[in-house]
């Protein structure tokens, strides 16, 4: 009897040379670094360097995250990766009245070019590459990296990271928009351009399956979403006028890990052999590069439990494994304790330890694609292909990516998954361990890192200074330099730059374009 995997496929109790009966490895796989990628995107994978180990991190004031990124290096971290909080990432001061009770809570509250400045502060731009997950104000946070970058005398084009910037899965699944999908998108072009022009080494964007599957995505309506937004991104840059190789090298992708490891091998394995092929086939694209779908990946934190949590160690090795063995190109492993809290230093080190493991003391460096021609992974990417596939189809039906989303088709796909995943759990047909098996009768205590909620008067005090400092005259000067290029076609990031310079606050440059852009709001189809 067939077990049925995330994506609802089956998985039988033996596999044989009968599943791979016609299957032409040099059509389907080709060499690892070549197309269609199957294999990884470079010939050599993990066998020269292992891939990027990237702990998101950020809380608080930009001086406490500072900290955490140094202790983060000094452990051996190879990429930084910067939480936000929430008001930063809608484009809210952190003494704005919306912003009360957030500031600092979920990630480090940057109000300006000062909190930019002190968040890097010791750390050589031209040495790290730097993450940053931030979507509506993307292009804001990307030019302070920037300017404090040119205050150390690290020339624009050393600089190397990636700016989260996909505003479309927050439509879908996360909820950190601002603007609606037509400035956001132009936004978003506007940005390919500026960094093709002055940050070449930059990706300008990680279109993002993780928080779909957050949500409840299964495997294969994780990677079809994903993708379909990524035509829809390709799609908006073309019509902007650029070249497909002129920006698809820079693009970059997102994808969780779960603890089912053969069915996430077989997803990234698909997600890659798709990509290659829209990217060839669809768009005309000349440059391997542009037809390479490099990712990162975090490990599923909606599979981390609150009961025994040490348990969830467990948990996010075997994620971890899953996407190494999937050729993911950098990782973030979650903390034991994150169903609880923020993670405390010693937590946030037995994460990074993890990955570590994984590449000193197994063998899954020593080769690439160690599942290659392996029957049951090779089946189940055909088979999660064809699945992404008929989902992709569905998008493209509907008029693509941003039709499907104001249709509701994503949300409401992903919904009636999280609600079946739901059942199973509460039905116990699902097991959670420690959760509906093997529970304890007594949770032992566990004490927390807890987040100062003076932080945010922390913050108000540094703005209000800022404020009073200031050349005031300048600031508006360049805010309304700003709002006369949304208004127009210029590329909005050159006078956003100036703003910035001139010390006007993230609030203040998302207000000038709220005024001229609006605010989206979703429509009620779900
Ligand atoms: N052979 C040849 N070259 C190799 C190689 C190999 N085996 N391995 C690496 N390299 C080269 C690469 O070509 C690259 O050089 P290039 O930039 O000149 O091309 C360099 O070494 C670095 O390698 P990668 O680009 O593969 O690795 P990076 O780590 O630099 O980049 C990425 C990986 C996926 C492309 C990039 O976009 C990235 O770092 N993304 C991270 C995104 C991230 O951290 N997101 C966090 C989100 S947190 C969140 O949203 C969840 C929260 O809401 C809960």
């Amino acid at each position: 009897m067939a077990r049925e995997s995330e994506s609802g496929l089956p998985i039988e109790p033996v596999y044989g040379p009968q599943d791979l009966r016609g299957w032409d490895p040099t059509q389907k796989l080709g060499e690892p670094g070549a197309y269609p990628f199957t294999r990884g995107v470079y010939p050599t994978m993990y066998t020269g360097r292992p891939w990027t180990m990237r702990q998101y991190a950020g809380f608080g004031t930009a001086t406490e995250s500072n900290a955490r990124y140094k202790q983060l290096i000094e452990a051996g971290t190879m990429g930084l990766s910067v939480a936000f909080d929430l008001p930063t990432q809608m484009g809210h001061d952190s003494d704005a009245p919306i912003a009360h009770g957030e500031v600092g809570k979920v990630g480090v509250a940057i109000d300006s070019i000062d909190d930019m400045r002190v968040l890097f502060d010791g750390i050589p731009l031209d040495k790290v590459s730097t993450s940053m997950t931030i979507n509506a104000p993307a292009a804001l946070l990307l030019l302070l990296y920037q300017l404090v970058a040119e205050e150390q005398g690290v020339p624009a084009d050393k600089l190397t990271g990636t700016i989260q910037n996909d505003v479309l899965k927050e439509y879908i699944a996360r909820g950190t928009y601002i603007f609606p999908p037509k400035p956001s998108l132009r936004l978003i072009a506007d940005i390919f351009k500026y960094c093709r022009a002055e940050i070449p080494k930059w990706n300008t964007i990680s279109i993002s399956g993780y928080h779909m599957a957050e949500a409840g995505a299964s495997p294969a309506q994780e990677i079809a979403f994903t993708l379909a937004d990524g035509i829809e991104y390709v799609r908006t840059a073309v019509a902007a006028g650029m070249d497909v190789d002129d920006f698809a090298p820079r693009l970059s992708f997102f994808f969780v890990a779960r603890t089912t490891i053969l069915e996430e091998v077989a997803k990234f394995r698909a997600a890659r052999r798709i990509w290659a092929r829209v990217m060839k086939e669809e768009f005309g694209a000349r440059n391997p590069k542009s037809m390479m779908l490099r990712f990162h990946t975090q490990t599923a934190g909606v599979q981390l439990t609150a009961q025994q949590p040490e348990v969830n160690l467990v948990r996010v090795a075997v994620q971890g494994l899953a996407a190494v063995l999937g050729g993911t190109q950098s990782l973030h492993t979650n903390s034991f304790d994150e169903a609880i809290a923020l993670p405390t230093d010693k937590s946030a080190r037995l994460a990074l330890r993890t990955q570590q493991v994984l590449a000193y003391e197994t063998d899954v460096t020593a080769t690439v694609d160690p599942f290659a021609g392996s029957y049951v992974i090779e089946k189940m990417t055909d088979d999660v292909e064809a699945a992404a596939l008929e989902l992709m189809q569905k998008v493209e039906d509907l008029g693509g990516a941003v039709a499907a989303i104001e249709r509701g088709f994503q949300k409401n796909e992903i919904e009636r998954n999280a609600y079946r995943i739901a059942q199973e759990t509460d039905s116990g047909e699902r097991v959670v361990v420690g959760v509906n098996r093997f529970q304890l009768d007594e949770e032992e205590p566990y004490e927390p890192l807890r987040v100062d909620p003076a932080i945010e008067a922390q913050q108000a005090e540094r703005l209000a200074k800022l404020r009073a400092e200031r050349d005031q005259a300048a600031v508006e000067v360049a805010l309304a330099a700003l709002k006369k290029a949304a208004e127009g076609e210029d590329n909005v990031l050159y006078p956003m730059k100036d703003a910035l310079r001139a010390r006007a606050t993230v609030g203040e440059v998302c207000n000038a374009l709220r005024e001229v852009w609006g605010n989206y709001v979703p429509s009620d189809a779900f």
